[in-house]
């Protein structure tokens, strides 16, 4: 019997890796973390699986399930939203696993931030504009930040930042970040990415408190912020610039 946590992606069901699918697929127990997972994704278990909505679960709750499937030699897929790696809260389910000695694999998903940056249809890293990508959040009921993890912090690099977990903060997240960026830093927000009601909100660091405020929308968003969501005249890559000389075209190709 194994546990096996798969991130579902970003919302839209065909965004979830086959393996993922595969898995749901043959799991006659499937626990997933509420409505960030889409229903659509449900429908591969397979006939008179055990579909349990862990949203109103605590931790305790989640691994009793697992364990009433670990006797009866259930296999259990548990979908998370995006990837696993950023704000799943599995690995405090992994520990859990491995202090009962319940076996588990772990299946990557398409982050938010890659779905977000595909609704825009932009690079996060642009040469010579940004070369990193700071995928951060801001103090929530559930975790706080520690300490040396400032907004400014990340600020001072002037890359681009995902700010997760903070649209209903984004004033506060402007005032943070506009001594860094300037007012009119471009901005991009985006709504529940990939699902039916995507919506993208463009603005600059002075205007996007006003958009978001009139558009209405309260949940699911990323922000993002950085000069490479505006910049047009930023320099080629040099990979596939004439005359680089690289392994795979030896003498750059003249
Ligand atoms: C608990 S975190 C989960 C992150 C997830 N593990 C990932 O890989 O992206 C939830 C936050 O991720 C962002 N998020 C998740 N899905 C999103 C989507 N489809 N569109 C925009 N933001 C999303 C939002 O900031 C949301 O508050």
């Amino acid at each position: 019997m194994t546990v096996h946590f798969i991130g579902a992606g970003p919302g839209a069901a065909d965004l979830i890796t086959l393996r993922g699918r595969d898995l749901i697929a043959a799991c006659p127990v499937c626990l997933y973390a509420g409505s960030l997972i889409p229903k659509a994704m449900l429908d591969w278990c397979p006939p008179g699986a055990r579909i349990v909505d862990t949203a109103p679960l605590d931790l305790d709750a989640i691994i009793v399930e697992i364990q009433v499937a670990h006797a009866a030699g259930r296999d259990v897929a548990r979908l998370h939203s995006g990837d696993l790696s950023i704000w799943s809260a599995t690995a405090e389910q992994m520990r859990r696993l491995d202090a009962l000695g319940i076996p588990y694999s772990v299946t990557p998903g398409v982050p938010a931030f890659a779905a977000a940056a595909a609704a825009l249809k932009r690079e996060l890293t642009l040469p010579g504009v940004a070369q990193s990508l700071v995928l951060t959040r801001t103090s929530g009921r559930a975790s706080s930040m520690p300490e040396k993890e400032r907004l400014a912090t990340f600020a001072a690099t002037g890359t681009t930042l995902a700010i997760h977990l903070s649209i209903h903060v984004v004033g506060q997240v402007v005032a943070e970040l506009t001594p860094f960026y300037g007012a009119d830093c471009p901005v991009a927000i985006v709504f529940r990415a990939s699902w039916p009601d995507e919506r993208v909100l463009r603005g600059t660091l002075a205007s996007i408190a006003t958009l978001v405020q009139q558009s209405g929308v309260e949940r699911t968003a990323l922000i993002l912020v950085g000069p490479a969501l505006g910049s047009e005249d930023f320099g080629e890559s040099a990979l596939y610039s004439t005359g680089y000389d690289r392994r795979f075209r030896p003498g750059g190709g003249l």
